[in-house]
């Protein structure tokens, strides 16, 4: 089983799965009230994100999600201390807050180097498009950053299938490719396969970066109308709800099934549905070290094309 891949068509070989930090460091001030620290509630301190690091690059996890606005800097500062001189590669985003402009660009990048105390990015991506910020313009101002040997692959985030494009073309007249786009999608939300997204980037060659794949704790099976997550996105969310933690039950009915012929978690099937397509790449949110050492065992088993369709059908209402 191939564990490595290129990202895109970009230089950069990643493993088929990375992992989120998005809930790491240690805010202060109003950045405790962040929302990457309260929506599902942080993760369980310095020692923890350690083991989820080690054990992570152990396994042959080393790709670390993480963005600049995470906690107002202080997830970024947190991983780049945890990572330095490892062999590790970073996918960060930009910018850290709502007032960015094109013209920012530069100074959001120095920002994000300090906090991670490196000389280049591995991945960096625009966190989420913006009617003000002309697409466009802005990859030009990444590719004098590639050139610059500050960023050596180039990503975006939450764009649609026609917002891709835009990027792709711009930097194309550069030489560049677009590397990836970074959607939410899981079993819970398959939007990506009815919006043009994942078509898009099979055509053009671009990884699906995969966030909250485990559709933030859900498809772990742990919760049940019973027993409903904490965090404060989790409380008020319809998604979380009880009527939402009834209806899923017979997929994690099924995940189980499945799971137990592999001796495997309704989690880690749920990961593997998605690294079973091989141009997405998911990357669930670890907050100790046993949930990314669990989570990592995604890659040291497969799910027959009967059992990947077993799944996806049993999750047509959830593609929408
Ligand atoms: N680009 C964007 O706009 C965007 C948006 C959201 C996320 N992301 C990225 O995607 C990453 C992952 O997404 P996510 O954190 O939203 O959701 P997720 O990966 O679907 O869920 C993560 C949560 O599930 C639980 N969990 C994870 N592994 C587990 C295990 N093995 N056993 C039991 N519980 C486990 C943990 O919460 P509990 O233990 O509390 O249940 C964890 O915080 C983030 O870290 C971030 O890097 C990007």
């Amino acid at each position: 089983m191939e564990h490595k891949t290129t990202l895109g068509k970009s230089n950069l070989r990643v493993p088929r799965m990375g992992v989120g930090a998005m809930v790491w460091g240690d805010p202060k001030g109003l950045a405790r009230l962040h929302p990457a620290k309260t929506a599902y509630g942080g993760a369980h301190g310095i020692e923890e994100e350690r083991r989820a690091v080690e054990v992570s690059i152990e396994a042959g996890v080393n790709l670390f999600d993480t963005a600049a606005m995470y906690s107002m800097g202080a997830a970024e500062r947190r991983l780049g201390e945890l990572t330095r001189g490892k062999d590790v590669i970073i996918a960060t985003k930009y910018p850290s807050g709502f007032s960015f402009r094109v013209e920012n660009f530069p100074k959001e990048l120095e920002m994000t180097l300090a906090r991670l105390g490196r000389d280049s990015i591995d991945l960096y991506q625009h966190h989420y498009p913006n009617a003000r910020i002309l697409i466009p313009e802005l990859m030009d101002r990444v590719a004098d950053a590639v050139e610059a040997g500050k960023v050596k692959a180039v990503g975006v985030s939450n764009y649609s299938a026609e917002q891709m494009r835009e990027a792709y073309e711009a930097l194309a007249k550069r030489g560049i490719p677009l590397a990836s786009n970074q959607v939410e999608y899981s079993l819970l939300h398959r939007k990506p396969e009815v919006d043009g997204t994942l078509d898009a980037c099979r055509e053009l060659g671009i990884t699906l970066i995969a966030y909250s794949p485990l559709a933030g704790g859900m498809l772990t099976g742990k919760y049940s109308p019973q027993n409903r997550p904490g965090g404060f996105f989790r409380r008020i969310l319809p998604q979380y709800n009880r009527k939402a933690l009834e209806a899923i039950q017979p997929v994690i009915k099924l995940l189980r099934e499945i799971g137990d012929k592999y001796s495997k978690t309704p989690g880690q099937v749920a990961i593997r549905w998605l690294i079973e397509n091989p141009i997405v790449l998911p990357i669930p949110g670890a907050k100790n070290g046993k949930q990314a050492a669990d989570n990592a065992e995604a890659l040291k088993f497969s799910l027959t094309a009967e059992e990947v369709e077993m799944l996806s059908h049993s999750t047509m209402a959830w593609r929408k």
